[in-house]
């Protein structure tokens, strides 16, 4: 069956210092509380092999933000998978709405930045997502079906197996607007239903989809609850240990 999971999106926020600290102390409080779900703490890539040497003693998962869908060469301030690699990441984000929209990422390289991770035993966080004006129109569903078959659904049933899949209505991202529960599991069962379709009913109750777009410790147990999401991609909260994992412990 698949896994819940929290994960925590950095974003460019933070300190060595700083992000040291939020991680030591996401570190301790799991270890005094005992969660229901995979932890994963996606920091600034200067830190992620501080991040990956907490990863080793303790359950906390580390994941990148972004990847090059290059596999090395000259691609100044590029990251490739194989660096990820060789520091032990076990996710990235790829497709974030941000990514997509301020370094116009295109559902093309999006494709191959998942092919690339999965080359190298990463598993990508796929993110997809509506803007509020596609959602008004009512082509929200359209939306999303083109965002995975366009960058995932060419993997097959084996890779697909190793990816997560993060629904974030773009409206919702640090908004403070979140999606309602129903609206969250209705747009995460159409997901799976496009999953079954593409790869059957074993592998697509195998994948985790989280929700993402200001979940807080007040409003997560409630999307949480629902039957098709499997936990969230977190921003803004994630960044103080506290909220992060009181959203966490929303698994009961
Ligand atoms: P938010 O961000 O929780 O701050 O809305 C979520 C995300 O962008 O992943």
């Amino acid at each position: 069956m698949r896994k819940n999971i929290v994960a925590g999106n950095w974003k460019m926020n933070k300190t060595f210092q700083e992000a040291e600290e939020l991680i030591d102390q996401i570190v301790v409080g799991m270890e005094e509380t005992s969660l229901k779900c995979e932890v994963i703490a996606c920091p600034p890539a200067p830190y992620l092999e501080m991040a990956s040497d907490y990863a080793e003693e303790s359950a906390i998962k580390i994941g990148a933000q972004n990847v090059s869908e290059h596999e090395k060469g000259a691609y100044t301030g590029e990251i490739a998978a194989s660096m990820l690699a060789s520091v032990d990441i076990e996710y990235c984000i790829v497709g974030h709405s941000e990514r997509r929209k301020y370094f116009h990422e295109t559902h093309d390289q999006l494709a191959k930045k998942v092919d690339i991770l999965l080359d190298y035993g990463i598993k990508p966080i796929f993110c997809c997502g509506e803007v509020l004006e596609e959602r008004e129109k009512e082509i929200h569903f359209e939306v999303v079906k083109k965002q995975l078959e366009d960058s995932l659904f060419h993997l097959n049933e084996d890779e697909f197996s190793n990816v997560v899949v993060a629904y974030e209505p773009i409206w919702a991202i640090g908004t403070g607007k979140t999606a309602s529960p129903e609206q969250a599991q209705e747009m995460h069962a159409f997901i799976r239903s496009l999953m079954t379709e593409k790869y059957g009913i074993t592998v697509a109750n195998g994948v985790s989809i989280l929700y993402g777009g200001s979940c807080n410790p007040g409003n997560a147990k409630a999307i949480f609850a629902n039957k098709d999401v499997d936990g969230g991609l977190i921003g803004g909260a994630s960044l103080k240990a506290n909220d992060f994992l009181k959203i966490a412990a929303s698994f009961e």
